[in-house]
């Protein structure tokens, strides 16, 4: 048995000289924030009453699918937060009625592929946080037809290209975070498909110059985090150098040199500039600063 003393248990708090009348009003409470609050599964079932809730935060909890089964009638959810909970596949069942979630951040916990198959119904959800879960290819395959998703974060080592194709069906995607996913060259075709796209991470080590070649053509680019792929050299500044809505450009830990970085003057939107363990100095990145790139704010290293 665990024994989480009475941190674990859920008490919502009403001061004493609040009346019965406002405490009943806890019923209409459209926000609850309970954060790190030590909570675990015991107390749970004082979330049923709250039907009103639009946004429930629950992240960094104890509490386990168990849980979860006391939100199922939430039915105005619109944002969920279970950041880091104890909570698996089985839990993601009682989400499948929530069909007003706009967002749902399921990042590091042990969901896996077998749960997604209850969230294919959510058809207003906007936004997606799978990063740190135990997530594979196999299980993109059923969010594919997740169509409202504009946001989705897959830093998880397990993903690779097969996983990438699954979703080319979702092109109304601006914002993916592929941060740590093994994406190769080849992968980077997909990416075409996601036109809208305003910000990227790939960054898993595996792209060459060549893989960006399919990122040029994507123009509504602000966000770009290319970092960590060692192979990527000057020529993949001259590849983006057309993407010039871009305010935000990593490229950290590549073979990004000095030499390069003049291809970066059109980029007139930039104003944070990462190229920390480059071959490039500060003191030429300072120069193109002052000569091209009034509005760079930001850069690395400096
Ligand atoms: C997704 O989860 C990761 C890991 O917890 C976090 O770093 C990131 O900020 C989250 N992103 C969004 C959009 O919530
Ligand atoms: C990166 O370059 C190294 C050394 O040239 C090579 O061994 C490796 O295969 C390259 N990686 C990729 C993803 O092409
Ligand atoms: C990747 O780089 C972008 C742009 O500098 C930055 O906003 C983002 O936080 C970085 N991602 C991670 C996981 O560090
Ligand atoms: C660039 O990305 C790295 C991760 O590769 C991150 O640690 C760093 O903070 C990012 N730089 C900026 C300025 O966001």
């Amino acid at each position: 048995m665990h024994n989480y003393a009475n941190s674990c248990k859920l008490t919502i708090w009403v001061p004493n000289f609040i009346n019965s009348h406002a405490i009943s009003g806890l019923a209409s409470l459209v926000l609850l924030n309970l954060n790190r609050c030590g909570i675990c599964d015991e107390g749970c079932e004082k979330l049923e009453g709250l039907v009103k809730l639009k946004v429930l935060n629950l992240g960094f909890n104890h509490i386990t699918d168990a849980c979860l089964v006391h939100l199922r009638e939430l039915i105005n959810l619109e944002c969920l937060n279970l950041d880091s909970c104890k909570i698996g596949d089985e839990g993601l069942l009682h989400l499948k009625g929530l069909l007003q979630l706009r967002s749902l951040e399921l990042s590091d916990t042990a969901v896996g592929s077998n749960g997604l198959r209850h969230l294919s119904g959510l058809r207003n959800l906007h936004s997606m946080n799978l990063s740190f879960t135990v997530i594979t290819d196999i299980g993109l395959k059923k969010i594919a037809g997740m169509n409202s998703l504009r946001s989705l974060n897959l830093d998880n080592r397990q993903i690779t290209d097969n996983g990438l194709a699954a979703l080319t069906t979702l092109t109304g995607l601006t914002h993916l975070d592929l941060f740590g996913a093994r994406i190769t060259d080849a992968g980077t075709n997909c990416l075409r498909c996601f036109k809208g796209l305003r910000s990227l991470e790939l960054c898993g080590g595996l792209i060459t110059d060549a893989g960006v070649k399919n990122i040029k053509d994507l123009k509504d680019l602000t966000l770009l985090n290319l970092s960590q792929n060692g192979n990527l050299t000057d020529k993949t500044l001259e590849i983006i150098s057309g993407l010039t809505a871009l305010v935000s450009l990593n490229l950290s830990s590549s073979r990004v040199s000095n030499a390069g970085l003049h291809h970066l003057r059109p980029l007139q939107n930039l104003r944070s500039l990462s190229l920390d363990s480059c071959k490039v100095t500060a003191c030429e990145i300072k120069k193109l600063q002052l000569a091209a790139l009034p509005n760079l704010v930001s850069v690395r290293p400096e």
